[in-house]
Formats: structure tokens, sequence, C-alpha cells
């Protein structure tokens, strides 16, 4: 699968990495970076946690999910490890990990059993890189963090009309995207020639060893909130009530959707490359 589809190869490489490490600790030590780029010889997966139980806090407040919480299902797409899962699962009724990366899931399951409330969890593979395999309008809020951005911008698309599915009518979805800076000229080509090589024999390992590889070979598509609502419309799907995030020193493009223009906030805590989708599903 990997040769065919090679934005999934820097996350598989990595899954197996976490998959051969010989615990948690040391599988944030090698490959945690790959989720919150932070890095040292002394992380711990305790550490990882916290860095998420962090940014779940700030988000339930955003979006004021805090007190609603306890009562609600939530999915997360790409939970990798379970940085944020953990969180999740002490803060919802129950939760769905999903991941391109198995391997990743399997520790995801020993991260919220450490951290979390491991009788909340659920894991599902996203074993094609773009289909949710839980039944329809199943869940109360969906959920992704820096995963859309390095799927191909089809399977980005496909996940979040995905998103619209799974979710009840009336449900939540928030979702996080990443949006073209400069740079990117730079970027996306040099992603293309590194994914290409992390899909040949023994090069791929080694790559996956190395932070600036994964970095480039994960980078994959920038998509905008027009492109987005273009999609999902083109496919039936009733978005009610969306907002668009973005650092406060970086509006967004005028977006409307069935000619309304959709409000745009401040998310002083976003990265000034990202945005964010919350709507209700329709
Ligand atoms: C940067 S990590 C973020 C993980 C987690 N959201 C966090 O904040 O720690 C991106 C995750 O997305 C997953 N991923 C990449 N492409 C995916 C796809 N097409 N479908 C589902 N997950 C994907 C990767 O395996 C990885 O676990």
């Amino acid at each position: 699968m990997s040769r065919r589809r090679p934005q999934l190869t820097p996350w598989k490489a990595a899954g197996t990495r976490s998959e051969d490490s010989r615990d948690a600790d040391e599988v944030v030590r090698q490959t945690g970076w790959v989720f919150n780029n932070e890095t040292g010889s002394k992380l711990s997966l305790a550490q990882f946690v916290a860095t998420g139980d962090l940014e779940v806090r700030r988000y339930l407040k955003r979006w004021k999910l805090k007190d609603t919480a306890s009562t609600l299902s939530i999915l997360e797409i790409g939970s990798g490890i379970g940085r944020m899962t953990a969180a999740f699962s002490r803060e919802f009724a129950s939760v769905v990990a999903t991941d391109v990366d198995a391997a990743f899931l399997e520790r995801c399951r020993e991260t919220v059993a450490r951290f979390g409330r491991p009788s909340h969890l659920r894991t599902a593979h996203i074993a094609d890189g773009h289909t949710i395999p839980v039944s329809d309008a199943s869940v109360d809020v969906v959920f992704s963090y820096i995963t859309l951005q390095h799927c191909s911008a089809a399977d980005a698309l496909k996940l979040t009309k995905e998103a619209f599915r799974v979710v009840k009518p009336g449900g939540r979805v928030i979702l996080n995207y990443r949006r073209k800076v400069w740079l990117d000229a730079l970027l996306l080509p040099a992603g293309v020639v590194v994914r290409t090589l992390f899909a040949a024999p023994q090069v791929g390992e080694r790559l996956s060893r190395w932070r600036w590889s994964t970095r480039l070979g994960w980078q994959a598509n920038r998509v905008s909130p027009a492109e987005v609502f273009e999609f999902l419309m083109s496919h039936g799907v009733t978005v009610n009530d969306p907002h668009l995030f973005h650092h406060r020193s970086r509006a967004l493009p005028r977006t409307s959707v069935a000619g309304i223009e959709v409000p745009q906030h401040n998310l002083d805590v976003a990265a000034k490359s990202h945005w964010w989708l919350t709507a209700h599903r329709g």
C-alpha cells in the first residue's frame, strides 16, 4: 500500500519504529517529536501526555465543551500514540481513536491505559487513509489536530466528509488544517522527493529515524476553507453554523457558504500556519 500511497509512508515508518521500541517512554524519545515537536533524551510518556492535556483543556474551553463533555462521545481523527486521547478519555463519556497506522493505535491504547480511562476508549483503523470504519451518525463530536495537513489533499477532503457522516445530526465537527505559506514553495516539492525515498528498501527505515527527513516527508497538502466547503457542498453535505478560526495575525480569505459569509475568529493558541473549521452537521 505504501508504494501506491506515498503520503502514508512516513507515518507507517514511524509506526513501525514505535512498534519496535521497548516501552512507551522509549517510543516518546524516538517518535514523540513526530507529534509535538519536542525532542530530548530524557523525555517521558508522562511529559508527552501532559502536552496533550494542556491542549485538550484549551480547546474544550475555547469551544465550550468543558461542561458537557462527560455526557458526549468523541472521535479523534489521527490520534497517533494518544498524546491528546488520554485527556479525551478522561473528559468524554467515550472516545474512538482512529489513525492510519495500526501500531500507533496499539501504543495509543497503552497511553490511555496509563494516563486515561481505558474503559472509555475504542480504536478504529483508517486502513485506506480516508475511510473511518464506524457507523453513520454514531458520535457527538469529531476532532482532528495536525493530521489533515499530512494526508493527500484528496484524503483530507474525504476525511472531512467522513467526519460529517459519522457525527450525529446536530453534532459538532472540529477540524484543524494547514494553510499555504511562502515556504511551501520549497517544502512541498521537497516532501515529494523525500516520500519517494521513503519507499526505497532500507532507505525509508533510515530516513524515519531523523527529524528533518520525517518532517519533510509528511508535508503533504494545504487546503483552503473554500476548497473544503466546495467539496462538502458538491457531495450533498449540509454544514450548519460553520466558523473559521485562525491566529490573530493571519485572517483567512473571505469564504461564503450558500451565500452567507462564514464568520472568522481569532484563536490565539493557533499556530500561524493553521486554521480550524467548527460546524454542526445539518
Ligand atoms: C502529527 S501527528 C498528530 C497526532 C495527534 N493528533 C497529536 O496531536 O498528537 C499526525 C497523525 O496523523 C496520522 N495520519 C496521517 N495520515 C493519516 C490519514 N490519511 N488518516 C488517518 N490518520 C493519518 C499519523 O499516523 C499521525 O498519527
